[in-house]
Formats: C-alpha cells, structure tokens, sequence
C-alpha cells in the first residue's frame, strides 16, 4: 500500500473546498488547481473563514490555522500537481470534461501517483481508461459538507488493483472518514439511494399532495433527517441534482430516476439553490 503524502485537489468547488480542508486538517501537503488564479484564492480565503469561525468558538488556536494552512498551495497550473501521490478531481460533473483531465492529469501527475475522481455517478472505468494507469484510477467520493459528513464512497472500477482500493481506503480513514467500498455503478451506494427520493418530493409537491415546507418538516421530524428534501436539493445544488438523476436514468431506465420537469425548468432559469442565491428556498 503506497504512502500518500501530497494530495491534489483539482476543482474550487464545494467540495473542492471541502476536500482540501479535510486532507490538509489530516496532515497532508494539499495543493488544490482551480482554472483560475482568483478561484483557487477563493478556496485559500475560504478555508482560512472556515478556520477563523472555528477560532472564534475555542476550538482552533490561530497556531494551529496557520499550520494547517501551511501546507496548502493554491495554484491555476496543473504543473503543480507533478509530484503529488494522489490527485482527486472535483470539477463539473460532465465525462467528456473528466475524460480530458484525466488524460492531462496522465501526462502530468508521477507515475505512481493514484488519480481519484469524486464524481457522484459517472463510470469510474471511462476516466481510467483515458490514462495510460487504469489500475492507479478510482472514485473517493465524499459528501457536502465534506468537513462534516463522515462517509467516504471508495468506488472499484472493474480496472483498479487492489492496492490502489486499499490505499485510498486507507487515506479515507486517516481523513478521519468511515469508508464504505462500492463497484463501480451509476449512484454508487448513496445516490442511488437518495435521489429517487429526493426527485419524488419534488413530484409530490408539483402534484400538490403537500408544501415545501410541510414535506421538508416531515421527512425532518418523521425519519430525523438532518435536513428536509428541498433544503438538501439547494445544499447539494440542483443542477448537481439534475445530472446525478440524469446519469442514473440513463443507466438504469429507472422511471425513478426521471428528473421531473421542475428541476429540468430551475436549473435552465439558473436557479440552483445555495450557491446562486436561490433554488427551493430564497438565499438572498
Ligand atoms: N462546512 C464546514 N462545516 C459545516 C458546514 C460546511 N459547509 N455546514 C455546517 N457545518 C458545521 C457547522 O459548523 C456545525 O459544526 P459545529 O456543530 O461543530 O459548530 C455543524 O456542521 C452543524 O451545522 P449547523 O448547526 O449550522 O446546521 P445543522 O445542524 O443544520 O447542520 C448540516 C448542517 C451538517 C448540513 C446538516 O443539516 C446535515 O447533515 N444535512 C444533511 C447533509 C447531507 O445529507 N449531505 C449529503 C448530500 S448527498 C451528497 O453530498 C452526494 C453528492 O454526490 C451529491
């Protein structure tokens, strides 16, 4: 089982984010690559407010900001990620895209290196077999908040070696995550799970069965959700919603798995929940 020291992070996103914040807590030098000089300094600012708030709840010295900071780099280059051990992408969900990174990350990341992608339900082997290391190719796959929710997804394409499953477990858990391994089917574990689920509350409010909120304090107070469906759509991200069922479908011809019109609707008005201000619910 290899040693990962230097992670990479390819991708400023909410998860992104998330994903340096949790490897470089854990010890690991983290350099995370966005397109953009200003996006990947947005993850640096980012982290630094997260840490700032833990500070002001006593519960992070600035010492120990400044360490774990330390060892992060940002960069636009993805030079940068030459000598790193393990690389894992979080750019948007689209294969061609992820296709194309992987065979630049190929030409780029040392030979050892494992390249991870965090995707929620494309095929892991598609991306393996774009490198010239399928065996070094597979899916760590958090969850938002990745600071905060503890499963990791550890998805096995059929191309993986076993090493490389046992490492990225193993990098799971000094992350202090409790990883769950998974074949290489669209959804995974969870998501194939969830977003029936979540697609079905939203048809039943169009059917006016019940509110958005009403349906939201039921599943809170009748199954102890943390959050309602719609308050985890807009935390999750509709149009990362709209493509998770989209490749479900796809996969499975699962009616379950048919986004329903509104969401198709909200994601072309741009409506996308948190992070353009409004999704299900208003953020402004
Ligand atoms: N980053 C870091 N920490 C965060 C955070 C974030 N984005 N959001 C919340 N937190 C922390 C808070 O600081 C707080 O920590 P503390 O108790 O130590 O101070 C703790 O989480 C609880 O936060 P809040 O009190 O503000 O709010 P809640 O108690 O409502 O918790 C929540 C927020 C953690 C998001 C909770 O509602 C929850 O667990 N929701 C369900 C999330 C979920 O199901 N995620 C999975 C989505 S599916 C997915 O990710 C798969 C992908 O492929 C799409």
């Amino acid at each position: 089982m290899a040693d990962i020291f230097e992670v990479g992070v390819v991708g400023s996103g909410i998860m992104g984010a998330g994903l340096a914040e949790v490897a470089a807590r854990a010890g690991h030098h983290v350099v995370v690559r966005s397109r953009t000089l200003e996006g990947a300094e947005a993850v640096r600012d980012k982290l630094v407010k997260g840490f700032d708030k833990q500070i002001a709840k006593e519960r992070m010295t600035a010492d120990e900001r400044d360490e774990i900071m330390s060892r992060v780099r940002v960069t636009d280059h993805l030079g940068q990620l030459a000598d790193c051990d393990l690389v894992i992408e979080s750019i948007v969900e689209d294969l061609e895209t992820k296709k194309t990174l992987f065979a630049e990350l190929e030409q780029i990341v040392k030979p050892s290196g494992i390249l991870a992608t965090n995707t929620s339900t494309l095929p892991v082997v598609e991306l393996a077999m774009a490198t010239q290391r399928p065996d070094k190719v597979c899916g760590i796959h958090f969850f938002n908040p990745a600071p905060v929710m503890s499963l990791v997804e550890i998805i096995k394409p059929v191309t993986a070696s076993d090493d490389t499953i046992a490492t990225a477990t193993a990098f799971a858990s000094t992350c202090g995550k409790d990883p769950v391994q998974v074949q290489d089917r669209a959804g995974f574990i969870v998501n194939a799970l969830l977003f029936p689920y979540l697609n079905n509350a939203i048809r039943m409010m169009e059917f006016g069965t019940a509110s958005r909120d009403d349906i939201d304090a039921a599943m809170k107070g009748g199954c102890g959700f943390p959050m309602g469906p719609f308050a985890l759509l807009d935390l999750v991200g509709l149009d990362t919603s709209l493509a998770i069922l989209d490749a479900l479908y796809e996969e499975f011809r699962d009616p379950n798995y048919a986004a329903v019109p509104l969401l198709r609707r909200m994601v072309a008005a741009g409506q996308l929940g948190r992070k353009s201000g409004s999704g299900f619910y208003d953020y402004s």
